[in-house]
């Protein structure tokens, strides 16, 4: 990994990113960003409503403006959207300014994350393990064109998933400090 890069943290929604990557700024002390989070207080609208008023593309090109102002940056933990892997550009993105890391869990796992909230467009009317394995299934091919690492979570704590990334990654005593 290089120096000054950045750790990506991409997966399917309700995997557990953004919690691993608290995690993961209590072991590293590197500073963590949440896409989502950020686009939220940057346009002062939740999600839902996002792309209720300007659609899936407005919000996807979002995503892609906040890649590329991080991506110059570096030296962060970045927790991505879910759907971040769909555009090529933010594939390409991420790939060249850090590493991208892969967290994977099984439909029923993700059903139980998501399953009471409100705030996921792409889930409302479709709150089901069913729906969830197709749209994953839709989806892998994007991530894997986008993993460097993948790691998967079933059955594991946060702290036991931010501490293996830390292992695979090679993260130095010095960055721990
Ligand atoms: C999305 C995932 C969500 C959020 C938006 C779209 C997706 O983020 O960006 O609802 O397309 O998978 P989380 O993965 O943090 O839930």
């Amino acid at each position: 990994m290089r120096e000054t890069g950045n750790i990506y943290l991409i997966g399917f929604m309700g995997v557990g990113k953004t919690t691993v990557s608290k995690k993961m700024r209590e072991q590293i002390k590197w500073e963590e960003v949440d896409t989502d989070r950020f686009i939220v207080s940057e346009k002062g609208m939740e999600i839902s409503e996002i792309f209720e008023k300007f659609g899936e593309r407005y919000f996807r090109d979002l995503e892609t403006n906040i890649l590329k102002k991080l991506a110059k940056e570096g030296g962060k933990i970045i927790s991505c959207g879910g759907g971040v892997i769909l555009k090529e550009e933010n594939r390409k993105i991420m790939k060249e300014s850090g590493t991208v890391v892969l967290l994977t869990a099984c439909a029923d796992t993700i059903y139980e994350h998501v399953k009471d909230g409100t705030d996921r467009p792409l889930l409302n009317g479709n709150m089901n393990p069913a729906y969830i394995e197709k749209l994953m299934e839709e989806r892998k091919p994007y991530y894997d064109l986008a993993k460097d690492v993948e790691i998967t979570t079933d059955g594991k704590t946060p702290l036991e998933i931010a501490q293996e990334m830390i292992e695979i990654l090679g993260i130095k005593a010095k960055e721990l400090e």
